[in-house]
């Protein structure tokens, strides 16, 4: 990463509706660099050298518009791998997103959703299961929130994108919370959705078994609010998706309409932005208050992306066991 001083201001634009925002006036690369630099040695200084307040600020503004947003845009940043990381690291500790595995020294810290194989050769069969996964991210969730600890926010680049199709699609559910009718709201005020892998995997692999033994067992189906807290800002928010499974308390016909109505309600214009892709852009959302879902594309042609996703905070005395 090199790192040449900038000037420039960071352009923050919101999108028509009400859902993200695109920026630009900001190398992501530069502001990694200092999280690169904030060793506990270097924070243990006293005085801020003056050249690292300003790219300091950039950061800021850029958290502050992430924050009040949900979910930003960052067009032609062509981020390296290691820019990346780093500059997701600033938001909090990556998890850990190998499902079968929790050992930290063997994780990486990006994966590459494509349809590639290993071996780099385009797979275009649509029943293939590689594509059956991405398939799977083209319904609307938030990533790993069949986690105890869902994730916080994830990071996505693209490397090689179709001529059509392949937009990531993005709802935010605050603003879908604050739709709801008095009634709705308080039809759903503290209740517990079961979220889990083996359900969505099997709705989306259509296997009995959808789940590596090992994953079955990392990954039981864990509990969350319906209506959570988005910290930040303080606003309620909605948390659904494709891996909620059922509402405890409720017979599961009656929980799949309501999960069903709730998140066709909400993922509606003036509540979403499509971003179109060009190779390098990065989009960071949040996935604590917004749902995401990947837009079909010809399998014919390849596209490849990259993501980091970065743990959820743990509660005061809990620790996160999908922190890197
Ligand atoms: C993801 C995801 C959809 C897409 O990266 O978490 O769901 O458009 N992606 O690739
Ligand atoms: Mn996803």
């Amino acid at each position: 990463m090199s790192s040449t001083a900038s000037t420039s201001t960071v352009i923050v634009t919101p999108h028509e509706g009400a859902c993200g925002a695109t920026i630009t006036g900001v190398r992501l690369a530069e502001l990694a660099e200092l999280a690169e630099l904030a060793k506990p040695a270097e924070l243990a200084k006293p005085a801020e050298p003056a050249d690292r307040a300003e790219p300091d600020e950039r950061f800021a503004v850029v958290l502050d518009a992430w924050h009040t947003y949900g979910v930003i845009a960052f067009p032609g940043q062509h981020l390296d791998e290691e820019a990346h990381a780093a500059f997701s690291r600033r938001l909090g500790r990556l998890e850990n997103t190998n499902l079968r595995e929790r050992d930290p020294q063997r994780q990486p810290t990006t994966i590459t959703l494509a349809n590639i194989n290993r071996r780099g050769e385009l797979v275009a069969d649509p029943e293939h299961k590689l594509n059956k996964f991405l398939q799977g991210n083209q319904h609307w969730h938030s990533d790993s929130s069949f986690k105890r600890i869902s994730a916080k926010a994830s990071m996505l680049r693209a490397i090689e994108v179709p001529t059509e199709g392949g937009e990531t699609e993005y709802a935010d559910m605050r603003a879908a919370y604050d739709a709801l009718d008095g009634a709705t709201k308080r039809r759903i005020e503290g209740l517990v959705v079961v979220h889990s892998a083996a359900y969505s995997q099997h709705a989306a692999m259509g296997t009995e078994t959808p789940l590596h033994p090992d994953e079955e067992r990392n990954l039981p189906p864990v509990r969350q609010p319906l209506v959570r807290v988005h910290e930040p800002t303080g606003r309620r928010s909605l948390f659904i998706g494709r891996h909620a499974r059922s509402i405890d308390g409720m017979d599961d016909a009656a929980a799949r309409a309501l999960l069903d109505e709730l998140l066709d309600a909400a993922c509606r214009p003036p509540r979403t932005y499509a971003h179109r892709w060009a190779a390098g852009d990065a989009v960071l959302w949040d996935n604590r208050c917004m749902l995401h879902r990947g837009r079909p594309w010809d399998f014919s042609q390849a596209r490849v992306m990259r993501r980091t996703t970065v743990a959820g905070d743990p509660p005061p005395g809990d620790r996160n066991e999908w922190a890197l």
